[in-house]
């Protein structure tokens, strides 16, 4: 079945406080969107792309895809819609831009060094058979839960516990079923997990990290400037 993978790059990006949203921010010469677009097409797994921006970037954003793509891989078409203001928003839009898909891979711009081998594993695992797949990577720090005084309530145990990175897999209609529940969540498996449904770990990969802060950013130049040496 088709592999369509949404990329969600319409966020302003607070956090790291850029003069521009968050996925246009250049790592090493290359907008984030950019980078992570290659990654997806690099794995060979994934048939068409939809990337969704903020709505006054969108053809922007086609003229940019337009001139990096002549060389890369031009028979992987990519398709740029407007996102929307919650994450959730975004990727309901991507969705509706997938009617054709079986499945579905989920994968935030801001995870601009992804290697390909790990959306290639999402897949694989999906094909073989589960229908939600999240890369995750042991926890380093010990994770407190804290009530709103600031006083700790409990330390699960941090050898159950996963950090979770993107690409996420899912069986297109078991996302869309996801989607329809109409609730707010902080990653797409959270909905599938509220169906009821089960969700597959992966292991992730650390260059899978979220660019999030000024610091990741730093991270992500060095890391890119070594790759060229
Ligand atoms: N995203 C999106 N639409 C939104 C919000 C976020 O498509 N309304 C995307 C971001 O562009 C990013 C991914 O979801 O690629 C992960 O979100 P996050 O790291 O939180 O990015 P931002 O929301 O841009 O950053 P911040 O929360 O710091 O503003
Ligand atoms: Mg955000």
């Amino acid at each position: 079945g088709r592999v369509v993978a949404l990329v969600p790059a319409a966020g302003q990006g607070v956090r790291l406080g850029a003069s521009m949203p968050k996925a246009f921010v250049p790592v090493g010469g290359s907008p984030m969107l950019t980078l992570a677009v290659d990654g997806l097409i690099a794995s060979g797994v994934v048939d068409h792309v939809v990337i969704m921006v903020p709505a006054e970037l969108v053809s922007t954003t086609a003229a940019l895809l337009d001139r990096a793509q002549s060389s890369a891989a031009p028979e992987i078409p990519v398709t740029v819609v407007a996102g929307g203001s919650e994450r959730t928003d975004s990727v309901r839009a991507g969705l509706a831009a997938a009617p054709d898909a079986a499945l579905v891979l989920v994968h935030d711009a801001a995870r601009a060094l992804t290697p390909p081998a790990l959306v290639a594993q999402v897949v694989a695992a999906l094909r073989a058979g589960h229908r939600a797949v999240v890369p995750g990577l042991p926890v380093a720090d010990t994770i407190k839960s804290v009530d709103a005084s600031g006083v700790v309530t409990g330390t699960p145990d941090r050898a159950a516990l996963r950090a979770i990175q993107t690409p996420q897999g899912f069986d297109a209609e078991l996302l869309r079923a996801a989607y329809a529940l109409d609730v707010p969540a902080t990653d797409d498996a959270g909905l599938v997990e509220l169906l009821g449904a089960q969700v597959h770990v992966v292991p992730g990969d650390p260059r899978a990290f979220k660019i999030t802060t000024p610091l990741d950013l730093h991270l992500a130049t060095s890391l890119l400037a070594d790759d060229r040496v």
